[in-house]
């Protein structure tokens, strides 16, 4: 019997409608020319585009949508037209993590080709080779926490603020158990390096401890380092190679570090994240929300030089990890790599604006189309 995958298309702001546009064509050829599932898309309103149409940025029919569906595949939310309402488009995206418990923040750093290495920051032999996923607990921590703002304007306020960081075991268990899946999808597994700040925080005591325990009870296969966040920024940098394999790490710390590590491969436009509410293998209920790392971009939006990369590789992901369709995933990944290579072998050269080239956001994903469909 053929199966068939629903997925909810949230194109969001800016950017989001032209990048999740090319993204959903991968899917749509995908679904035609597979035997054994078909996949139905419906696109729904989310971000400030809800707050237009609704004044909610994460309106309940949108809401409604995403529980009935196999997986969500998001373009970006945001920009200066509800930058100082009192509803603003990114409450969107904290809802929604929230609604699903999406804890765990999957992030690769990759590159998507070789022929782009010379777009890094950092120097070719160093960036060389850079092959690292950071996994960031999502749902907890400093940023769900209880929080006190300053009093500055009340005359004898000690004007004091404070923010309240919990994580207990469970939590700690969980996120650890997804790394050491996604760990164990490599061959040979891949490292895991837990990142936390345990000569300091209690909460990174807990954390050191329980991942230990987790990794030694339950995947005693798998190695485990340990270490502390502020010399991890600093090797992301400057031999980031020593991190490849799994990043593991709390909400602030990865929020932080995903930002960094993605500067590495030179655009914010080639990469891909996924938000899951469990582990991908089928055995429970697990909801995927799929999105580029980056933002609506405003200064560019509606004029088609949109990189449009890291929304369809969020789409690969989308097939490995909700559509259990890793094959397929594979071959998103490589019909990209294959497009950005051409360049080098003297092809199309396609490079979109964000990499020094002029290629259009369409031409760009008709590129991939084009590769995808040789290798289907
Ligand atoms: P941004 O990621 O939107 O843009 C930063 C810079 O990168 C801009 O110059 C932009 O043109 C460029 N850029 C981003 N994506 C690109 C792509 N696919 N192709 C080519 N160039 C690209 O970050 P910014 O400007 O800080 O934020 C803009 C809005 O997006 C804000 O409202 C922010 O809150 C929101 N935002 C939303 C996120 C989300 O929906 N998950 C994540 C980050 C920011
Ligand atoms: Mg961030």
């Amino acid at each position: 019997m053929t199966k068939t995958y629903n997925i909810v298309v949230l194109p969001g702001d800016g950017i989001g409608p032209e990048v999740t546009a090319e993204a959903a064509r991968v899917l749509e050829l995908i679904s035609s020319k597979s035997k054994d599932f078909k996949i139905e898309l419906q696109s729904k309103d989310f971000g400030g585009a809800a707050i237009d149409s609704s004044g909610e940025p994460l309106p309940a029919d949108t809401i409604k949508a995403c529980e009935a569906a196999d997986a969500m595949l998001l373009g970006a939310v945001g920009g200066p037209k509800w930058g100082v309402g009192k509803v603003r488009p990114e409450q969107g995206l904290l809802q929604i993590r929230k609604h699903f418990d999406l804890y765990a923040n999957i992030r690769p750093a990759l590159f998507p080709s070789k022929s782009l290495l010379t777009h890094s920051p950092l120097k070719q032999e160093i960036a060389e080779g850079t092959d690292m996923i950071v996994v960031r607990e999502l749902v907890k921590g400093l940023y769900f926490g209880d929080r006190q703002e300053a009093d500055l304007d009340t005359p004898g306020s000690k004007g004091e603020a404070w923010d309240q960081m919990i994580y207990n075991r469970e939590d700690v268990e969980r996120i650890t158990r997804l790394a050491a899946y996604l760990a164990l999808q490599s061959n040979p597994p891949a490292k895991i390096h837990s990142i936390d700040k345990a000569n300091v925080l209690a909460c990174s005591r807990l954390w050191r401890r329980v991942v230990t325990e987790t990794i030694s009870k339950e995947f005693p296969q798998l190695e485990v380092d340990h270490q502390l966040v502020d010399s991890a920024a600093m090797v992301m940098v400057s031999n980031p190679k020593k991190l490849n394999g799994i990043v593991l790490t709390e909400n602030m710390f990865g929020d932080i570090l995903s930002d960094e590590s993605s500067v590495i491969p030179g655009s914010l436009g080639l990469l891909p994240s996924a938000s899951l509410s469990g582990l991908p293998d089928g055995t429970s209920e697990c909801k995927g929300l799929y999105e580029p790392i980056h933002g609506s971009a405003p200064d560019i939006a509606g004029q088609g030089k949109a990189n449009p990369i890291g929304t369809i590789l969020s789409a690969g992901m989308l097939l490995r990890y909700s559509l259990g369709q890793p094959e397929a995933g594979d071959k998103v990944f490589k019909a990209v790599e294959k497009v950005l290579d051409s360049a080098e072998m003297g092809g199309k050269g396609l490079r979109t604006a964000d990499l020094g080239g002029k290629t259009s956001t369409k031409e760009m994903g008709q590129a991939v189309l084009e590769e995808l469909e040789k290798l289907l």
